[in-house]
Parts: C-alpha cells; structure tokens; sequence
C-alpha cells in the first residue's frame, strides 16, 4: 500500500482544458471519494492514475515512486470500471485467478488465493459458474475480486455500483467498506451517489469544472460546506437557499426582499447589509404553531410521506423549499404551514462569491 500524491496535474484535450493543476494527497489506507457534477473531471482524473489517459502537465506519486511517465501495467494500481468485463467462457475462479496466471504465479498459490478472496466476497459457493449464471452484484464482486487478488498498492473505482439495482447497490457499497476496513489498501472512489460517498469515505473531494472545491470529511462538508456550490452539491435532498440582506442590528438575521426574517444564531464575518444567500438544510426546518413569531410561513405545494418521515415542497418568500419534517402531516396543497429554520445551524453565503460567512 501507498499514499497517491497529485501535483498541479491537469489534462487538456486538443485546446480544451478539462482539469486544472489539482493538488492533492491521499494518505496511506485512505478511502477517498471524488464528487461533482458531470463532466467536472472525475473519471479523467482517475483515468490519468490509473495510466489510461495522459496527463497534460504536472506529477503523480504513488508512495516513494514517480508513476506518470511509467505504463499502466507497472503501477501496481488495480482499477474497477462500471462497465466490468469478466470473460464469458471462463469460470468464476478463472476470471478470478486470471492475472496471476499471466504473471505465471504457480497454480497451487493460485489456487489459495483466490478461494481466500472468494471467502471474503462471498463468492465461494459460485466458482465453477460461467458469469452468464451470476447476477449482476454477483458480476461485480467477482470484479473487485480480480482487482483484489492482485494486491495492488492502490484502488481506483469508476461508479462500480451505478449498474445494479437500489438494494443490490447497498449490499455491495456494505461490502467495499468491510473490504476496505479489512485491506486498508488506498482507495480512491468516483460517485455520482451522495450516500456512497458520505458512507464510504474518510475525506471526500469535491470537483466542479475540472478545480478542487473542497476536500474534507463527510461531516466536515456537510455541518460546514466551503462554499454555496459544496453546500447545494453534498447533502439529499440538497440544502434550501433563500437570497436576502444581512442585518446585524438587534438579533441578527438575513432579511428577504419580502421582509422575511430568517434567523442567525451569531453575526457572521460581513457588513451590515451585505446580500447574502441564507442556507437551510431540510431536515432543520420544524414545524411550530401559528403563533411563533420565530416561523415562516410555508404555503405547501406537495406532501410526501416516506413513512419514517415527511418530505414537504413548499414555497417561502417566493422560493422553493423542501422541509423534511418528523411529523406526519396531512396538508393540502395551497395550506399555509409555519416552519422555522434552526438558526444554530444556518448557513450563511455571499450572494457574489458564493463563499461561506458564518
Ligand atoms: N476523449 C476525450 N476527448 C475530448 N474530451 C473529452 C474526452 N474525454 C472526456 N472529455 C471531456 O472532459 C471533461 C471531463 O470528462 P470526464 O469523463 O472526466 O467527466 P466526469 O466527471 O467523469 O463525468 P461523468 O460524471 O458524466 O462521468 C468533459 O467535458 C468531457 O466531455
Ligand atoms: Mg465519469
């Protein structure tokens, strides 16, 4: 195992370019998820790790070793694709065992190896199967046992579970992080699945345009996103954003143009006045009587009970909200509710730079 060290890398295709001078380290044994929205970078990223793709300038360490001008088959890093290609005539175990065959390891240790592999997928029971007669989890895990087997100095997985079905996807993102828990090998994870990465990864990077936004841990990101970009991106459904004034005489609170008062529990880093943008995360709404001077006046657009809890759309000073409330609530589209931000846990954002004020 080794750490993986990025160094003002980038890639430009033709004139275009598409990552811009990333820095980054990721620990030894580090879990890292690479987050943004499509086409920001993610799998070019990986791709230039991994050797399939070139980069355009700068450097990547894998623990003592410069790896950027060596072949990808000289790394030492194993990579899993979303679309895995196992080979349809082989057995289970061959598919398994087949890169060892190619490095002319002897079939006896071949043979411990892969059962050993098989008994932490949990693919024992299935080696003699064609892949035709698995699943598709099934298919999956066999390709991470390939990658496994290998025992490379690091991971790099490209969206392996956006393949398979809602609780197939579960069960395998269960056994990524047991396996990871076990091998500690140096992952780094592309998802488009904010659960994925808020559950699997020790830091999470988020991307946008080919920049680094912000790298931080799950909780990090999601208690104190940087920025407004971080804040919408990490969180599902993602945080509320009303624009306003900020007014800091009295209890301070942003002021919207309607004259809505949304609560602060500190003066943030900013003038009197500065236009702001007010964020509330769905899950810190709740909903208070009529006559609690702190609400907001909510006018319900959609109700949906999710049977743990309630998810309202609703609209607030003429925005769109979403509130997701512990209650079960009956309320008809065009009733008015009162719901009140929490404002311990408001966030606060330039309006121009986006950046975080509080
Ligand atoms: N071979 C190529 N030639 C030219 N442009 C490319 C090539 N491959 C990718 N790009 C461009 O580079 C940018 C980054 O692509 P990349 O595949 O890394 O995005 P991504 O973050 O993985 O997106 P997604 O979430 O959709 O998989 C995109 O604008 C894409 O169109
Ligand atoms: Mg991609």
């Amino acid at each position: 195992m080794a750490s993986i060290e990025l160094r003002q890398l980038s890639k430009r295709y033709g004139k275009n370019p598409v990552v811009h001078g990333i820095d980054l380290h990721i620990g030894d044994g580090e879990f890292v998820a690479l987050v943004g929205p499509s086409g920001c970078g993610k799998s070019t990223l990986l791709r230039m790790i991994a050797g399939l793709e070139e980069t355009s300038g700068g450097e990547i360490h894998l623990g003592a070793r410069r790896i950027d001008p060596i072949a990808p088959r000289d790394r030492d890093i194993a990579m899993v694709f979303q679309n895995y290609a196992l080979y349809p005539h082989m057995t289970v175990a061959d598919n398994l065992g087949f890169s060892l065959r190619l490095q002319k390891v002897r079939p006896a240790e071949i043979r411990v190896r892969v059962a050993e592999v098989a008994g932490i997928l949990g693919l024992s029971p299935l080696l003699e199967r064609k892949p035709g007669q698995l699943s598709g989890g099934q298919r999956q895990r066999v390709a991470m046992g390939r990658a496994i087997l290998r025992r490379p100095q690091a991971f790099l997985f490209d969206e392996p579970l956006s393949n398979l079905d809602a609780k197939l996807r579960v069960q395998v993102r269960t056994e990524i992080k047991a396996l990871h828990q076990r091998l500690r090998t140096t992952t780094v994870y592309v998802t488009h699945d904010q659960v994925e990465a808020m559950t699997l990864a020790d830091r999470i990077v988020v991307l946008k345009d080919g920049h680094i936004e912000q790298v931080g841990t799950p909780l990090e990101l999601y208690d104190r996103p940087g920025n407004a970009f971080v804040a919408g991106f990490i969180g599902s459904p993602a945080m509320n954003f009303i624009p306003g004034r900020l007014q800091l005489e009295g209890a301070p609170h942003v002021l919207t143009d309607d004259g809505l008062r949304l609560p602060l529990a500190r003066a943030p880093r900013a003038e009197q006045g500065t236009r702001v943008v007010y964020g509330a995360r769905p899950e810190h709404f709740s909903l208070v009587g009529g006559d609690d001077d702190e609400g907001v006046a909510a006018e319900v657009r959609v109700v949906e009970p999710t049977g743990s809890d309630t998810q309202v759309a609703a609209r607030v000073a003429g925005h769109d909200i979403v509130a997701q409330l512990r209650e079960r609530i009956g309320a008809r589209p065009g009733e008015l509710l009162r719901l009140r931000p929490q404002a311990e846990l408001a966030h606060v954002f330039d309006a121009g730079s986006g950046l975080r004020l509080n």
